[in-house]
This record gives C-alpha cells, sequence and structure tokens, in this order.
C-alpha cells in the first residue's frame, strides 16, 4: 500500500506524538503552543488506516533568526515500526510544499542531535555551532534550510 500524505486536525497527531516523542510524559505533555493557531499546519502520513509519520509546522519567530515570518518545524516522528523507509523524508517534502503554498521561505527548528543527520539529508543545514540540552528529551541542535 502506499503512503498516504494530508493535513490533519491536532487530535489525530497526538498519539503518535506521544508513542515516539514524549513517551514518560503524561499525554498533556504532547500538546505544543500554537497547535490549533489556524496557520498551523500538521502533516500525518498514513498507510491505510495506520499513522507512520507526522510532523508540525507553525508560523514562529526564533531570536537567532532574522528573516521575517519563518516557519517553525516540531513534533517530527515516524512510527516505530516504520523507520527507514522514507516515510518520515516524504512527510516533511509534503510539508515543505504546503508552506510554500502558504508563501513561506523559512524553515527552523530544534533538531534532536540524534535526528540531525537526518535532517541533513533532507537539505538541512545547522544554523548554530553548540548543542543545547531539553530536560528529558536530550541535546539539540538549531537547524534550519530555505522552504
Ligand atoms: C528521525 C525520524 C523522524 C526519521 O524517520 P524515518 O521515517 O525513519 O526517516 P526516512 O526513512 O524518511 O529517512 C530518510 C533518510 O534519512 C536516514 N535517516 C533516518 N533517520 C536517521 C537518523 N536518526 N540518523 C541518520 N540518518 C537517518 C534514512 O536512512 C534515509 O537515508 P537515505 O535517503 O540515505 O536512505 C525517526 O527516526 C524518528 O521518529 N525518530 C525518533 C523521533 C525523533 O528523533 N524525531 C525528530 C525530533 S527533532
Amino acid at each position: 500500500m502506499t503512503l498516504e500524505l494530508q493535513c490533519v486536525p491536532t487530535s489525530e497527531i497526538i498519539p503518535l506524538r506521544h508513542l515516539v516523542l514524549r513517551p514518560n510524559q503524561p499525554l498533556s505533555a504532547c500538546f505544543y503552543p500554537g497547535d490549533e493557531d489556524s496557520n498551523t499546519v500538521h502533516i500525518a502520513g498514513k498507510i491505510g488506516d495506520q499513522l507512520v509519520s507526522i510532523a508540525s509546522w507553525y508560523l514562529e519567530s526564533h531570536p537567532q533568526i532574522s528573516e521575517s515570518s519563518p516557519w517553525r518545524l516540531r513534533g517530527m516522528a515516524t512510527h516505530p515500526e516504520f523507520l527507514k523507509r522514507g516515510y518520515g523524508r516524504d512527510v516533511f517534502y509534503f510539508g515543505i510544499e504546503t508552506l510554500k503554498e502558504q508563501h513561506g521561505h523559512f524553515l527552523w527548528f530544534n533538531a534532536r542531535v540524534s535526528a540531525a543527520e537526518f535532517y541533513q539529508k533532507l537539505g538541512c543545514q545547522a544554523l548554530s555551532t553548540g548543542t543545547f540540552n531539553i530536560p528529558g528529551i536530550g541535546p539539540h541542535i538549531l537547524m534550519g534550510r530555505k522552504i
């Protein structure tokens, strides 16, 4: 079966966010600021009824990003049983195309260091030299790319 990509409401992506990104935290920790903003985009990749990969995109500034109206990527996750099949990449590029339609021109995100190479393969690069720790999650690095 082929991967179906679509924009979905927050409620649809929360279970996979919880499973992959916040497994040891309460469900309430899986709701991010801006999830319900009208311009926020939640992308889901599904195989039939199975949710296999997700990502969310927010119109959000960052003190180290000078581009106007940048977009932020959060909650990029692929179901553990569906890793390394290209689904994360497909969700990412579907998000990029969706943001292009909204005239987005720059994307930033706090990448887990463990996922930095994945993002590099998607045309992203480090925007700072140092890493920083997010308690309970681990080391991160600021990354981004043109949309
Ligand atoms: C990072 C993550 C979303 C990648 O999802 P995925 O669906 O397995 O990724 P893809 O299969 O689309 O991978 C695309 C390419 O990146 C590579 N890749 C995937 N994850 C990687 C990783 N952690 N490190 C290095 N390379 C990675 C793949 O091998 C593939 O390379 P190729 O094009 O040379 O074959 C997934 O590993 C995940 O959910 N990790 C846990 C949560 C997480 O860290 N999310 C990111 C938060 S910032």
